[in-house]
């Protein structure tokens, strides 16, 4: 695979006004979503919550691309539609999640690795094989007493890396995901600090690894104080931290780069990216991926009536997306 297709295929999932919704929630998760609202976790419901989103008519016109979980990515419309044909067909983006989560990182106290690098070739193949064309994988780095350590932030950033490497050999383009999470009272700058030393590490190893950054995107977390934290920082303050952290520990050349919303209130998630792209004079267009702040209205409503309530789930489904696109380009109106 060329690097010109995989740099062709990043910048069409950070076209402007554009972005991406991460509906690749393992069965695990989707599990606790579902359980928030009351729907049984079965693969039909799943595959039914999966159709109301994607199928959301003129979703194309916010969204790039979707990141699916296995499962996802190998069922089908109730008319046996494939997903990722559906996807294509609406000019969106396939695209796979193929970590295997977190796990204690052996010495490191209150710590995890993301594992998934044995057999990634051969599943990397597959995937492509079924329409993806881009892959996350989700490192996570939490902020406590005496952590994250060098040890958790190498580690986490050595597998991202191998991960992206295996990727672009595929010709599928990495989307590298390092979330530094919300959970805890640290204030921002703490926050600060340790997103600046795992993107600064990230970067580092993605170059040892040979990994092409110009077919690569970036999924961040955004500069924040911790949930717990007494004091919460504002939504420009926010805004100003995160670029600037982005800004010196991000090369100009990547494509560009979106952001989770990681519990974050869904207008919270939109108000930062708008304040971001406000800022301008950006190296990279600045986008989203999220997966709560997409998905959460629309669940909690599809959740009430999963017939009856199909196309208005899916009208939310469109505003999430449309204020979003809006927020990618500085033009939100709150
Ligand atoms: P949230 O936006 O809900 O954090 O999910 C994004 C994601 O894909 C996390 O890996």
């Amino acid at each position: 695979m060329s690097i010109e297709q995989l740099a062709e295929t990043a910048q069409a999932m950070v076209a402007a006004g554009k972005g991406i919704i991460a509906i690749d929630e393992s069965t695990a998760t989707i599990a606790k979503r579902f359980a928030g609202v009351g729907i049984e976790n079965t693969e039909e419901n799943r595959r039914a919550y999966r159709e109301m989103l994607l199928t959301t008519p003129k979703l194309g016109e916010h969204i790039s691309g979707a990141i699916l979980y296995d499962e996802t990515l190998r069922q089908s419309t109730r008319d046996g539609v494939p997903f990722a044909k559906l996807m294509a067909a609406n000019g969106i983006i396939p695209g796979i999640k193929v970590d295997k989560g977190t796990h204690p990182l052996a010495g490191c106290q209150g710590e995890v690795v993301t594992e998934g690098l044995d057999g990634l070739r051969d599943r990397l193949k597959e995937y492509y094989a079924l329409g993806a064309r881009f892959a996350k994988w989700r490192a996570v780095i939490n902020i406590g007493d005496d952590i994250p350590s060098g040890t958790c932030i190498e580690a986490n950033a050595h597998a991202l890396a191998r991960y992206a490497a295996l990727c672009q050999e595929a010709g599928i383009v990495p989307m590298v995901e390092p979330e530094v999470l919300m959970d805890g009272d640290h204030d921002i700058e703490t926050c600060y600090e340790v997103t600046e030393a795992t993107l600064r590490a990230l970067f580092g190893a993605l170059y040892e690894q040979n990994v092409m950054l110009e077919g690569t995107i970036l999924k961040a977390s955004m500069v924040v104080a911790g949930k717990h934290c007494d004091e919460q920082a504002s939504i420009e303050e926010v805004a100003e931290a995160t670029v600037m952290c982005l800004k010196s520990t991000v090369p100009a050349i990547l494509p560009g780069v979106v952001f989770l919303s990681g519990g974050q209130r869904d207008e919270d998630a939109t108000a930062h990216l708008d304040a971001m792209n406000r800022l301008g004079n950006l190296p990279w267009p600045l986008s989203f991926s999220y997966g709560r702040a997409m998905q959460s209205a629309a669940l909690e409503l599809w959740s009430k009536d999963l017939v009856g309530n199909f196309d208005k789930a899916q009208a939310i489904v469109h505003a999430r997306a449309r204020d979003n696109g809006m927020a990618a380009l500085g033009k939100w109106e709150g």
